[in-house]
């Protein structure tokens, strides 16, 4: 359950003594499909999920960093003086890396308390990382009196996790994070770098949407991205093209190399299936959508090969109980998305769990979104009454 503003406050005062100034709360996203594609231009179709990151802050006089989050349970404290340098020693990691490498961006000098509250899961692809990057961007750029755009905080928010974590991630998760519309799925176009809120009514419509984590670790998740995106500069290299969003299904028949033309194939027809997924919810299609969800779990598993066995089978096993099902995020691991009917929740969790208690694997977990979320949004007294 999300925390009430009272509460967070609560906890800001048991820990440092003082009330915070600023309460930001930064969702995670789910992508409902459109994957592996924004890194070459392309489209993909997120929505902002409840289960949140909030970052609760407060000026202090002095030169410290107090950060405490519920999710490692530790305080950690940082001397400024040492700041500079240390957000120089990359990739940083942990906690304290993002903490530094936001602070390091926004050209603070100030010290503060922070307080971190999540009721999103870690690796499970709902983008905990970028969550975390934007409600820490936003909380200390308020606190420190700056006025930070949109697409800088985006910008940013990719930063820290390009530069200064040094993972290789696309602009998908910080726009979909930042611009998530309740009750609305974003279109996001990687190329123009921006995201508009498209309808997908399906709680309207009688389905349920569901997030099933299924407890894998990501371990290849990092090297194998890398690959991905180098295997797919190298498709557009020899079309000749800047991107793979400008390359057509005909002009990769000329990629002599069988996996560069899957991947490349992987990614013109993940595009297209985007625009259909929008076409099919705007029309109320949803065996339509469901259809589409399982074609782009094929192209990841086979064209583009970051299913697991685990992913795989989860898929095939809702798909045989009629749910649209496909992996979601980098893949590796992590979690399935899932389009129901209303109702049929019970049937998922109580077929799944006894289903990977017979193949002796961790029982997987169940997150059922009701509908999207607001994206990156300052919490007031007001806004949680
Ligand atoms: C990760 C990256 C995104 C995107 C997805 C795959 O979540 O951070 O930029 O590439 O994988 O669609």
């Amino acid at each position: 359950m999300a925390p009430t503003w009272a509460s967070l406050q609560e906890q800001f005062f048991e820990r440092f003594g003082q009330e915070p100034d600023s309460i930001w709360q930064s969702p995670g996203r789910i992508n409902l499909i459109g994957d592996h594609t924004d890194y070459q231009g392309g489209l993909a179709l997120p929505i902002a999920v409840p289960y949140s990151t909030w970052v609760l802050g407060r000026m202090r006089a002095d030169q410290t960093i107090r950060v405490y989050s519920d999710y490692g349970q530790e305080e950690i404290h940082i001397q400024i003086p040492s700041m500079r340098s240390l957000a120089q020693n990359r990739p940083l990691r942990g906690l304290a890396g993002f903490v530094m490498a936001a602070w390091d961006l926004l050209r603070c000098e100030q010290g503060m308390d922070l307080l971190i509250v999540s009721t999103l899961p870690v690796a499970t692809g709902l983008s905990s990382s970028a969550s975390l990057s934007l409600g820490l961007l936003a909380t200390m750029a308020e606190i420190m009196g700056q006025s930070v755009p949109q697409e800088q905080m985006i910008a940013l928010a990719r930063m820290i996790e390009n530069e200064y974590l040094g993972v290789n991630s696309g602009i998908l998760d910080p726009l979909a994070i930042a611009k998530g519309r309740a009750n609305s799925a974003l279109l996001v176009d990687a190329l123009l770098q921006d995201a508009r809120p498209v309808p997908f009514d399906y709680a309207q419509n009688g389905m349920s949407l569901w997030i099933i984590d299924t407890q894998t670790p990501r371990t290849l998740a990092a090297s194998e991205y890398d690959k991905r995106v180098w295997e797919t500069q190298e498709a557009s290299r020899m079309l000749g093209v800047a991107n793979l969003r400008d390359a057509n299904g005909q002009s990769i028949e000329r990629l002599a190399d069988p996996v560069l033309r899957a991947r490349a194939r992987h990614v013109i027809r993940e595009n297209q299936r985007v625009e259909w997924t929008v076409e099919a919810a705007q029309d109320g299609d949803w065996d339509r959508v469901k259809s589409l969800f399982w074609a782009s779990h094929q192209s990841l598993s086979q064209d583009f090969m970051v299913s697991t066995a685990v992913l795989d089978q989860t898929v095939e096993w809702l798909q045989e109980m009629g749910i649209g099902a496909r992996l979601t995020g980098a893949g590796f691991g992590g979690s399935v998305v899932a389009l129901a009917y209303l109702g049929q929740g019970e049937d998922i969790t109580r077929r799944l769990t006894q289903a990977y208690c017979e193949k002796g694997w961790h029982s997987p977990i169940f997150l059922e979104v009701r509908s999207p979320a607001e994206g990156l949004h300052k919490l007031t007294y007001e806004r949680t009454q």
